[in-house]
């Protein structure tokens, strides 16, 4: 049963399908081969803006879907009400588990109200950015009321959940409850913690002790000298997470 169905139906979600991999590389070709690497480890991948802007983006989703794989497209919507609505119209249909959007309450429930058997995922605060950033960006308050805010309001536009720091998951589990689907990137398992872009981080431990449901996990695999013996052991952290 994929994401979208279990989650319709409430039946637990498989602990391996909780890793989602970004496909963050420049073809996609890279991203065939880093799948096949991966095989059977992975079963749920993330196509962002960096595959959008190469050929096959969609043939992409496809051979994905041919390979029984989940697919989230984090494209981060972001426009008019109108325009929201075409383009999550446009994701019905092709097998697309989540899709990402950004926005206030009107393009989130134009995304709401579109989104079909497509969960839809608002993004709450990058994990990039931390207090300092967002003073930069004009915004008065602290980052856990941004994100507490955005997922409100996100859940009342008829969205399913959120893209949030693992800093945030069990806020937002308390004060919203389990009907909340928290997603969480910015992971950085311990062992293999690069210096980069990413503040607001958690292990993979954390992120599920936390209350988030899926990780999206990027450079750590994909950097690591052996990107599937990584992918494996996130996979028997999250094992020991949610034993049987
Ligand atoms: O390589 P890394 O593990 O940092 O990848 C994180 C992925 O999650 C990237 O594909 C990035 O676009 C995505 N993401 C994020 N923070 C958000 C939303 C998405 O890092 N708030």
């Amino acid at each position: 049963m994929d994401a979208t169905a279990e989650l319709r139906s409430g039946k637990p979600i498989p602990a391996r399908d909780r890793l989602i991999v970004a496909l963050d590389v420049a073809s996609a070709g890279e991203a065939r081969a880093l799948v096949a690497t991966l095989g059977d480890v992975v079963t749920f991948y993330k196509l962002g803006l960096e595959l959008f802007m190469r050929p096959g983006y969609f043939e992409l989703v496809e051979w994905l879907g041919g390979q029984g794989k989940q697919v989230f497209v984090d494209l981060k919507f972001f426009d008019v009400p109108e325009t929201v609505r075409g383009a999550v119209r446009g994701l019905r249909g092709r097998g697309i588990a989540f899709a990402t959007v950004h926005g206030n309450q009107a393009i989130l429930e134009a995304a709401g109200a579109e989104k079909g058997e497509v969960k839809i995922l608002a993004v709450t605060v990058l994990t990039s950015l931390d207090r300092g950033d967002l003073d930069d960006l004009g915004f008065q308050c602290e980052v856990g009321a941004l994100v507490l805010s955005r997922a409100r309001r996100a859940l009342a536009a008829g969205c399913d959940g959120v893209i949030s720091s693992g800093l945030e998951a069990p806020m937002l589990k308390r004060e919203l409850g389990e009907r909340i689907l928290v997603v969480t990137p910015g992971i950085r398992p311990v062992e293999n913690r690069p210096a980069d872009d990413q503040k607001r981080t958690v292990d993979v431990a954390q992120a599920f002790a936390n209350g988030a449901d899926y990780i999206v996990v990027g450079r750590p695999i994909r950097a690591a000298p052996d990107p599937r013996a990584a992918a494996e052991a996130i996979q028997s952290t999250i094992a020991a997470s949610f034993p049987r």
